[in-house]
């Protein structure tokens, strides 16, 4: 399923992505445009049907995925899904994305145990088996975590603990793993269907200098790029993908 336009980023041939929340918006996105650079790809996500509905698409446009049915923040489910996704290969590349809602309604402590806990579970369980070599990783942190202070406080306070997490995995554990973590702004994903419209949705737009919410693949491409060998050397970045939102705050 190589696209003729994409470029391969130097990734290697049938190297494995794992992908946590794959089965809807920016997740899926990262799962689709991994295949197309020919990487093989264990999608995960909670939702089952979401996740296959995923991989069978890859399949059908000649990539090659597993769908993996876990909850990243229940560590059995976590431990199964490891041995799952690496029946496809050495898992080279992880990408931490599956994540809460910040429209959900969480208790402060239980909300950081699942936003930031799961992602630090997810790394130490895929390392605990010994760092492949090339090792890469990117966590999704958001601008609600660089900037942004939101409704609920567990949402721009886990977002900011993924950033600071990904900067002690970048300073302390780089001859495992090189870690990056993306922040997105506005994106147009099903958890954010209908915003735009709303006042709120038109009042963030008109700030954002692109006057546009990014796509899943506007964020889907960039992780790929830190993941990717061509990013050998950035170690530690918490990039935003925002339009230009950040620089008009
Ligand atoms: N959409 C935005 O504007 C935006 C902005 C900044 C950051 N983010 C972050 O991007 C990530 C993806 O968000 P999205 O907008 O694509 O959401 P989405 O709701 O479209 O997709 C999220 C997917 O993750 C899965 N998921 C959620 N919790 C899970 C868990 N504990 N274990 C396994 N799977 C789980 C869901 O089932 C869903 O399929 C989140 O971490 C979110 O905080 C989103």
């Amino acid at each position: 399923m190589e696209s003729e336009r994409a470029p391969h980023f130097g990734f290697a041939a049938g190297d494995v992505v794992l992908v946590t929340g794959a089965g809807s918006g920016i997740g899926r996105a990262v799962a689709l445009r991994a295949a197309e650079l020919g990487l093989a790809v264990a999608a995960w996500d909670r939702d089952a049907h979401a996740v296959a509905a995923t991989a069978a698409e890859i399949a059908s446009r000649g990539g090659t995925a597993v769908a993996v049915p876990a909850d990243v923040s229940v560590a059995e489910q976590v431990d199964a899904g490891f041995a799952r996704s690496r029946e496809l290969g050495v898992v080279r590349h992880l990408v931490n994305n599956a994540g809460p809602s910040s429209a959900v309604d969480l208790d402060f402590d239980e909300a950081m145990r699942i936003a930031v806990g799961s992602m630090r579970r997810m790394v130490d369980t895929w390392l605990s088996a010994g760092a492949p070599e090339g090792a890469s990783l990117v966590n999704i942190a958001s601008v609600a975590g660089t900037l942004v202070g939101t409704a609920s406080d567990w949402y721009c306070a886990s977002k900011a603990a993924i950033a600071g997490y990904t900067r002690h995995l970048a300073a302390y554990r780089s001859d495992e793993v090189r870690s990056n973590a993306v922040a997105p702004g506005m994106t147009d994903t099903p958890r954010l269907a209908g915003f735009a419209a709303t006042e709120v949705g038109r009042r963030v737009l008109e700030r954002i200098p692109m006057h546009r919410m990014a796509t899943p693949d506007d964020i889907a491409w960039t992780m790929l790029f830190l993941l990717s060998p061509l990013a050998a050397y950035v170690n530690g970045v918490v990039l935003p993908v925002d339009g230009g939102w950040t620089v008009t705050q």
